[in-house]
């Protein structure tokens, strides 16, 4: 990187930082707004993390895009990146409905791998949003994505991601196997502890 592009790099990466802490605080007020209205805490956990350097302009150069500042910006939109873990499938469902009705946000795209699970067996709600930040009179958009999904799909997606990292090139076909028929049961699991949970807030009423 040139003189310019540290100086284009640590601008960049200074709104990416004020948008990572508005979209925290943002999704800490509609949480704890959502608990307050239900008497009811769906989420176990909230990571948020930004994307590395180095990661991103692996990714850059695995999709074929030149690196550049640019292109970071562009096509790299999980940059900022938040994953909401709900106990309960109805949860995921909730707060994804929570983030979508959301004034704060803009929404891009989403894409449902729960209902539309990936080949892999990965299931998760994705939402890709636009996050404002207040630069003197401009505001402008960042780009995050948000990730939500249950407990369950996040004990498997973090043994995908672990077989992942050791066979980059490939898995081999009878643990990807294997790992496909974990993702079945996984949704039936899903799926049963719900009707249970069905079942408790029956016999809570
Ligand atoms: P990436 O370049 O990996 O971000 O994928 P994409 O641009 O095609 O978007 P996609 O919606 O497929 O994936 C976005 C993110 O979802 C990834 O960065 C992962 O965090 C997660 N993800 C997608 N597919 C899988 C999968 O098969 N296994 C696991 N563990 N995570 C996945
Ligand atoms: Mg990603």
């Amino acid at each position: 990187m040139n003189m310019t592009e540290q100086a284009e790099y640590k601008e960049m990466m200074l709104k990416y930082n004020f948008a990572m802490q508005r979209l925290e605080t943002e999704l800490n007020i509609l949480l704890k707004e959502y608990e307050y209205k239900n008497g009811y805490n769906p989420v176990e956990h909230v990571k948020t993390r930004m994307k590395s350097l180095d990661s991103a302009i692996k990714k850059l150069t695995d999709k074929g895009y030149e690196v550049t500042i640019d292109n970071l910006v562009r096509k790299v939109y999980d940059m900022i990146g938040v994953r909401i873990v709900c106990s309960f499938l109805s949860d995921v469902y909730d707060i994804v409905e929570l983030i979508k009705n959301s004034k704060q946000f803009i929404i891009k795209r989403e894409n449902n791998y729960i209902d539309f699970p990936k080949e892999s067996g990965y299931r998760s709600y994705h939402l890709i949003i636009l996050v404002p930040i207040h630069l003197g009179e401009r505001t402008e958009y960042i780009e995050a994505e948000i990730q939500v999904r249950t407990v369950a799909m996040d004990f498997w997606a973090s043994l995908d991601h672990k077989l992942r990292y050791k066979f980059p090139d490939m898995i081999p076909d009878e643990i990807r196997y294997s790992l496909f028929e974990c993702s079945k049961d996984i949704d039936k699991l899903d799926l049963k502890m719900e009707s249970l949970y069905e079942m408790l807030k029956h016999y809570n009423n």
